[in-house]
């Protein structure tokens, strides 16, 4: 259940855009930028508001890979497992990674909602390769020790 604060969010994103149909993509953009993922229960109730049947709002959701169901950490990792990334040894970010997480290809948040880590198929960063980005800040030439250092600065930032 989500409390009342997410409906007043999303009234405020509404009367932004508009109740027109149309105005489904920015409103679930705007609701997804404020809570690094879109609940679903958002989503029916802007469906309601703006008038559109809610199996099609979540068809448009779902259509756009860039919408996610599910809460997201704080720091969103993406690891990039492309070629260039893959052939300078990404394998042993990502593995640093889930040790240091206590992550798997299952379990993608960490408890404490501070990072998700996800792995993507080309960053457009090869020459930089192996890449990872934080909420969209490219951190080029990793290496599994340099992934360290990383997550502990992070941790540091949002103690
Ligand atoms: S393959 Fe990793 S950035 Fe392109």
């Amino acid at each position: 259940m989500l409390d009342a604060s997410y409906y007043e969010k999303a009234d405020e994103i509404i009367e932004h855009y508009g109740h027109s149909q149309s105005a489904l993509i920015p409103i679930i953009q705007d609701i997804q930028n404020e809570y690094r993922y879109l609940p679903p229960e958002l989503l029916s109730y802007v469906a309601k508001k703006i008038h559109i049947n809610e199996a099609k709002a979540y068809s448009v959701a779902t259509f756009y890979e860039n919408f996610s169901f599910e809460a997201k950490g704080k720091y969103i990792i993406k690891v990039c497992d492309g070629t260039a990334c893959h052939v300078r040894k990404s394998t042993t970010v990502l593995e640093r990674l889930y040790k240091e997480l206590g992550l798997s290809k299952e379990k993608s948040t960490t408890d404490d909602m501070l990072f998700t880590l996800e792995t993507v198929s080309c960053l457009g960063a090869c020459g930089l390769a192996p890449v990872l980005t934080v909420n969209d800040q490219v951190h080029p030439a990793m290496t599994p020790d340099k992934v360290s250092e990383l997550i502990q600065e992070l941790r540091g930032e949002s103690e």
